[in-house]
């Protein structure tokens, strides 16, 4: 089954929000297949914060705890994404680690983004990692959530050549424009056409595509 009104999108993000922009643009131009409703974001004062304020976006910055969330701390951000209608999260530059009681509830109907090519440098430097490493093609990756890190069924990629010369910034800055581009057309593609999961693997063409509510499974095989 594919998703035949407005899906109800939050993003979670803790700093600059540019993939939070681009999402939020996209959505404005009707082109995300749904509308971004919320804001969650764990650092109190990230730039991300003002985006959302500027797009009359609800932003909420749930108090987590200094290092990391634990169990309980997700219960609020749980009933928050509940009392907006969240159907589909979306994790933009969200550097804090989830657990079982937001990721359940969402398991199928969350999204991440990363800046490599999984399952290639995973984890918290995926570009300066790549950069180090001496590849010469990177770029970024939409993926489902899952409890291990970087490591869900891959959505959509990017590929991002690494040029002579290019210093982390330079890297970053392709990578970012390509994020932008990608990010939100995936978006799209994962609410509005049908898509089958099948092991770890995601075609696109025909299948349930996107469970909408909790409780409902995405099909696999
Ligand atoms: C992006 O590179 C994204 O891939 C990674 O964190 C970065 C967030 O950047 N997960 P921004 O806050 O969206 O500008």
């Amino acid at each position: 089954m594919t998703a035949s009104s407005p899906v109800r999108f939050a993003v979670l993000a803790s700093g600059t929000g540019s993939n939070f922009e681009a999402l939020a643009a996209a959505a404005a131009r009707g082109s995300l297949g749904g509308t971004v409703e919320l804001l969650l974001c764990d650092v109190a004062d990230a730039p991300v914060l003002q985006r959302a304020r500027d797009r009359g976006i609800a932003a909420l910055t749930p108090d987590v705890g200094r290092f990391r969330t634990r169990i309980e701390d997700e219960r609020p951000w749980l009933a928050s994404l509940h009392e907006h209608g969240i159907e589909v999260v979306l994790c933009a530059g969200f550097m804090r680690r989830l657990h079982a009681t937001l990721l359940a509830p969402f398991a199928g109907r969350m999204l991440n983004i990363h800046p490599s090519l999984l399952p290639s440098f995973a984890g918290r430097d995926g570009i300066g990692d790549a950069l180090a490493h001496g590849v010469r093609v990177t770029g970024c990756t939409v993926h489902l959530v899952e409890p291990e890190i970087d490591a869900g069924p891959i959505v959509a990629q990017t590929a991002v050549p690494v040029l002579d010369g290019d210093t982390r910034d330079t890297l970053a800055a392709r990578i970012h424009a390509a994020e932008h581009a990608l990010y939100p057309e995936a978006v799209r593609r994962f609410v509005c056409e049908p898509w089958r999961l099948d092991g770890r693997r995601i075609t696109f063409g025909d299948g349930p595509g996107l469970a909408r509510r909790a409780g409902r499974q995405v099909a696999h095989g």
